[in-house]
């Protein structure tokens, strides 16, 4: 919502208001002049109220909501994934890629137990990274490679092998029609699934910044969530243009989990969408949890220059 149309919504809203507002104020002649004063200050402020508490306007003003989370459950996950992609498919049933030289595989997990009921090791010389599922297949993409796989979804045979255009293979996501992908830049990339060429790329910017780093993706309701790598912030972004649209803060699972002994577990990643139940899976590299959340804003409004501090990074290089 530009400025221009705010002017206009204020002016447009403020005839019915004054007139309600003016009558109980009318009756004492001799305060005519101090009433109006009063009617106009009240008109003020309950149109100030009405605008302030107007969900666009806060979007206007900061550009980005802020979000918290709380748990609504708690899932084992195997500590040994090194979780570089996560995709929920259906009936409590995970798809996961996970990194590391050597221990790099494609695994069908089942939510409840985090038991792993099938695994597909990788060659030793590839790095898993994001994973997506679309039409029954699992594309995967590796670090440091434009090498991408295709998997069949029923036995996690290897189907098919892409290259794709980005500098190199971090996220994938899908909304059913195109992929998405992130390369660890600040770049958003859409992705023709047939030709894996990159048919839009949008710089995601925060403010005047630009999100590096992108990581795991999910598609969530027309939006792209992605993990921030070395931070434990979710951006969400807007897939048309690349708007930051919001922040998810996701100190506390890190926090809870490193409090509790696991001093060994790397960072945030991995975003899985339950779109029939609504349910929002993350879970981390290393993490023996994997939990399912509820986003909610925050209670208080955040404190200038917080994002830039937690959930920003210079751009990852290889050591
Ligand atoms: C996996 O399933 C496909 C068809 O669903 C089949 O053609 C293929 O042979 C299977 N691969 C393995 C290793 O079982």
């Amino acid at each position: 919502m530009g400025t221009k149309s705010l002017k206009r919504r204020l002016r447009e809203s403020q005839n019915p208001p004054m007139a309600a507002a003016a009558t109980p104020w009318r009756k004492p002649r001799s305060y005519a002049t101090p009433s109006v004063l009063l009617t106009a200050f009240l008109t003020v402020s309950v149109i100030s109220l009405l605008v302030l508490s107007s969900n666009k306007w806060r979007a206007f003003q900061s550009g980005s909501s802020y979000e918290t989370v709380t748990v609504v459950n708690v899932f084992p996950h195997d500590p040994q994934a090194f979780t570089q992609g996560l995709v929920y498919h259906k009936n409590d049933i995970l798809f996961e890629s996970t990194g590391l030289y050597g221990k790099s595989s494609i695994r069908k997990v089942a939510l409840q137990t985090g038991k792993v009921e099938d695994v597909q090791k990788m060659d030793g010389s590839l790095f898993g990274e994001g994973l997506t599922l679309l039409n029954d297949r699992l594309f995967q993409v590796t670090w440091l490679q434009k090498a991408g796989f295709i998997y069949n979804l029923k036995n996690l045979s290897k189907i098919g092998t892409f290259n794709h255009d980005m500098k190199d293979g971090w996220g994938l996501a899908t909304d059913g029609t195109f992929l998405f992908g992130s390369d660890g830049s600040s770049t958003l990339y859409q992705i023709d699934p047939q030709t894996f060429k990159a048919v839009s790329k949008q710089v995601v910017y925060y403010k005047s910044h630009e999100v590096h780093n992108l990581n795991e993706l999910e598609y969530i309701n027309g939006e792209i969530w992605a993990n921030v790598f070395m931070t434990d912030c979710i951006v969400r972004i807007s897939p048309d243009d690349g708007r930051v649209l919001g922040w998810i803060l996701l100190q506390n699972l890190r926090k809870e989990l490193m409090e509790a002994g696991n001093n060994d577990i790397d960072v945030l990643n991995g975003i899985a969408w339950d779109g029939e139940q609504k349910r929002i899976f993350v879970t981390g590299k290393l993490w023996p949890k994997l939990y399912e959340i509820k986003v909610s804003p925050l209670k208080k409004p955040i404190e200038e220059g917080f994002i830039e501090k937690v959930c920003l990074r210079r751009p990852f290089k290889f050591p």
